[in-house]
């Protein structure tokens, strides 16, 4: 893949105003590129009337559009973030469709697929990210666009049944056989996403594996997100804390987006049952809750915020004393400087998502830990993160007794007992990390590039101009019968 130049398409771009709070995409993708090189083409985060433009030159090629006021209601706070993300996440009681903000989605698919066709170069690699640009493969496709072409979904792939639900999926996951790979988090993801293109998209499975949809071969696989580390490691170490740290002999720290699949209200639940059932932990410990501002624009982040507000206060309410207080909830940004000195002084990590794509808040967890005395990760089983890091205490985020049970255990934990899951955790995280996250699915979209190349050229490419668009064309859909 070396001879190719990496071209990466994200509706997320890093800025130094975001790189903070939680881990996440953008952070995961800067460490990636930087090591390459390349072209990075996403939203520069502002609303208003722009065409794409270059920003930084090093060490890779930085180009950002911007959305209008409609774009930004329709592509990202309707169509990606109140459609596809509850839907990813399960949470079909929250799906909201709206077919005019499907046709904004696409729409602005069309706008990332415009403002990259003049920066492409002969021999570029294209790796596309996330939901929020399923379509431009194919976009990019219709516009001839022949090199090696990959997606990455971050989140998660819910089961076949519940992606059924989603009114446009003939044409949005049918377009996803523009991609030579599309790349998954967990092996969980690979048999949904596999399952619904055989069980409703007429897809076939061919003897290698891979599946045949619409009439072009597609490869579906799992490469687990990761980090670096070693840089994490560091940065922690770095980071003096002291002052913190003495005040607070036992602290459980929780850091996310202030998102409704994170389960952040039975979080909550569950240190209140232990306060009201442990006393003993009364007065020596505190609970530390990082929630970012998300998604402000979309009414139900506003309503999170406000029942969570709403449940630290009446915690502290209850529980703290003239000297002492609980919890500490704060709904606002961090760097990552002082997420890793918190990560390092917080005896236990609490990482309990209703269902979340891989979380790298649990591997960052680990890699801020002293190796000498280090914390424990209490990890929801629906985090894919879990598919992996089986030295965490794994829990059910919705028992909410079970949680309160895994933190007094982890509290309580012995030091060797403590020692020894570190180390399996770190092993894991460390043969895993971001630079063979990357290596591993260029690799293998280098390959699947070729084989599909070899598929298309045994058959007259004529009769098959991407068969599954013309009979499920990439256009907005009919608003008044629709609606
Ligand atoms: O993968 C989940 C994701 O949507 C990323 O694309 C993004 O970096 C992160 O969550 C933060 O969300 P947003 O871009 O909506 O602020």
């Amino acid at each position: 893949m070396s001879r190719h130049r990496l071209v990466v398409v994200s509706n997320r771009v890093p800025s130094p105003a975001r790189e903070a709070s939680a881990g996440g995409l953008a952070v995961g993708l800067r460490e990636a590129l930087e090591k390459s090189g390349g072209l990075w083409l996403g939203w520069d985060g502002r609303i208003a009337q722009a065409a794409a433009r270059i920003a930084w030159t090093t060490p890779f090629t930085l180009a950002t559009l911007s959305l209008n006021q409609a774009e930004y209601e329709g592509y990202y706070g309707g169509f990606s973030n109140r459609t596809l993300w509850p839907l990813m996440h399960g949470r079909l009681d929250m799906v909201h469709f709206d077919a005019e903000e499907f046709a904004c989605y696409l729409a602005v698919n069309q706008r990332f697929a415009d403002a990259l066709l003049p920066l492409l170069e002969a021999d570029d690699c294209i790796w596309v990210h996330d939901y929020h640009l399923i379509p431009l493969g194919a976009l990019l496709r219709q516009q001839g666009v022949s090199s090696p072409l990959g997606l990455f979904l971050h989140g998660p792939v819910p089961a076949p049944e519940i992606l059924e639900a989603l009114p446009c999926y003939q044409q949005l996951i049918r377009s996803l056989n523009a991609y030579d790979l599309v790349g998954l988090q967990t092996e969980k993801d690979v048999r949904n996403l596999s399952d619904f293109m055989l069980r409703y998209l007429g897809g076939q499975r061919l003897a290698d594996d891979s599946l045949m949809v619409g009439g072009h071969r597609v490869r579906i696989a799992a490469f687990p997100i990761g980090i670096d580390p070693q840089a994490f490691s560091q940065l922690a170490l770095s980071q003096s804390m002291a002052a913190v740290s003495a005040r607070v002999p036992l602290r459980i720290i929780g850091v996310e987006r202030l998102d409704y699949t994170k389960g952040l209200p039975q979080r909550l639940q569950a240190f209140e049952h232990l306060l009201r059932h442990a006393p003993r932990y009364c007065g020596r410990l505190e609970f530390l809750q990082i929630a970012a501002p998300s998604r402000e624009s979309v009414p139900e982040y506003r309503a999170l915020r406000d029942e969570l507000e709403a449940q630290s206060g009446r915690i502290n309410a209850r529980y703290a004393s003239l000297d002492w207080i609980p919890m500490r909830y704060l709904n606002q940004l961090f760097d990552r400087e002082h997420l890793a000195g918190l990560y390092r002084h917080s005896r236990v990590g609490l990482v309990t998502p209703l269902r979340d794509g891989m979380n790298l808040v649990a591997k960052e967890y680990v890699a801020a830990q002293d190796p000498l005395d280090p914390g424990v990760l209490i990890l929801s089983r629906f985090a894919g993160a879990a598919e992996r890091l089986q030295g965490a205490l794994i829990v059910n985020p919705h028992d909410v007794g079970a949680v309160a049970a895994a933190i007094m255990r982890a509290l309580d934990m012995p030091l060797s007992e403590r020692r020894a899951r570190w180390h399996q955790l770190m092993l894991e995280i460390e043969t895993h990390d971001i630079h063979d996250w990357r290596h591993r699915f260029l690799k293998m979209l280098s390959q699947a590039h070729l084989e599909r190349q070899q598929v298309e050229s045994q058959k007259d490419s004529r009769c098959v101009p991407l068969a599954s668009l013309s009979q499920h064309p990439l256009r907005p859909p009919m608003t008044a019968s629709a609606k």
